[in-house]
């Protein structure tokens, strides 16, 4: 654990909330888990404990790990729970004025030397460390899906980030048993500036009907040796989160080169935002997923 931190709040318990969760419970913090909607709530808690109970029977962890990490994970009673933490990560949804909304009703609450991180795959930290009360302590910590799975974080300093905010992160990062890359603050980061352009193109390639789902998957998990197709990949990640990063890069360096697919917009549009929802290029309602085209 990091000397300085000891309880960690988390805002939005979706895929990537719940993941965070899941490791920081496991490396000794406590947890406190906030999301809007009280359902949401429920199923990233379902999702951590059965992530846990997977670990467990593949003897991953221990037996006492997984009571250890469950006993230290409780949901927020409403954002006035959060006011323990001494590091708030917000993992809510990839929408700019979202997050400024989650920070204008957390600052108040929150201790003012608590540390804030956003794990935010696209959004300028800079812009989103002016929402806040303390822009100094406030850092990009982005995360990686399945985080539980998944090695890396990238961290990205802000314009007005203190280094000992930085130094406070990499130790705190480190002792979830993650390795850092450091990106600097521009649109998407690294990993996203170059994932989320070759997931777009696989998108454009299904579009112009070069080739359909299964073809396009099975192109680059074979033609290429990626573990996963990027349609199959764009399903994991979400389409709207796809989409707001797209935007984000076609917006924030202003070249074409940028364009979100059109047809990425249509399956957004609809509804279709990948196995969050049952439904993106593939459909996930039946036992095994069926390409929608
Ligand atoms: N999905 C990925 O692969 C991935 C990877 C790295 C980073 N991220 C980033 O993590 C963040 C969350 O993504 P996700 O995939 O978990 O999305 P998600 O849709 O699974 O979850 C977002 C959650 O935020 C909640 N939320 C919305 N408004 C809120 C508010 N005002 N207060 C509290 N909770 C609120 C929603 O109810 C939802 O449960 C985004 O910024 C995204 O860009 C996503």
């Amino acid at each position: 654990m990091a000397d300085e931190i000891k309880t960690v709040a988390i805002v939005g318990a979706g895929q990537m909330g719940a993941g965070i969760a899941h490791v920081c419970a496991l490396a000794g913090y406590d947890v406190i888990l906030h999301d809007i909607s009280p359902d949401r709530l429920q199923a990233g808690l379902a999702t951590l404990e059965g992530t846990l109970a997977r670990q467990r029977s593949s003897g991953r962890i221990s037996e006492e790990e997984r009571q250890a990490a469950l006993a230290r994970v409780r949901p927020a009673k409403g954002v006035e729970g959060l006011a323990p933490a001494d590091l708030l990560i917000e993992a809510a949804t990839e929408d700019e004025a979202v997050k400024r909304k989650v920070f204008a009703e957390v600052c108040p609450i929150l201790d003012p030397e608590a540390m804030i991180a956003t794990n935010t795959s696209s959004i300028s930290i800079t812009r989103l460390a002016a929402a806040t009360d303390r822009a100094e302590r406030f850092i990009g910590m982005h995360f990686m899906n399945p985080v539980p799975v998944m090695e890396l974080a990238e961290l990205v300093r802000g314009i007005a980030t203190e280094d000992s905010t930085f130094e406070e992160a990499k130790r705190f990062v480190t002792s979830l048993g993650k390795k850092i890359a450091v990106a600097e603050d521009f649109p998407a980061f690294m990993v996203n500036r170059i994932l989320m352009p070759m997931i777009n193109e696989a998108i454009y390639t299904l579009y112009e009907g070069v080739g359909n789902v299964e073809a396009i998957d099975t192109a680059m998990r074979l033609g290429a040796h990626h573990p996963m197709g990027p349609l199959q990949l764009a399903d994991f990640i979400g389409l709207d989160t796809c989409l707001s990063i797209m935007q984000m890069l076609y917006e924030g360096l202003a070249d074409s080169k940028y364009r979100p697919c059109p047809l990425l917009v249509k399956y957004v549009e609809a509804g279709w935002l990948g196995r969050k929802a049952g439904r993106g290029f593939y459909d996930y309602r039946s036992d095994e997923p069926v390409p929608t085209r």
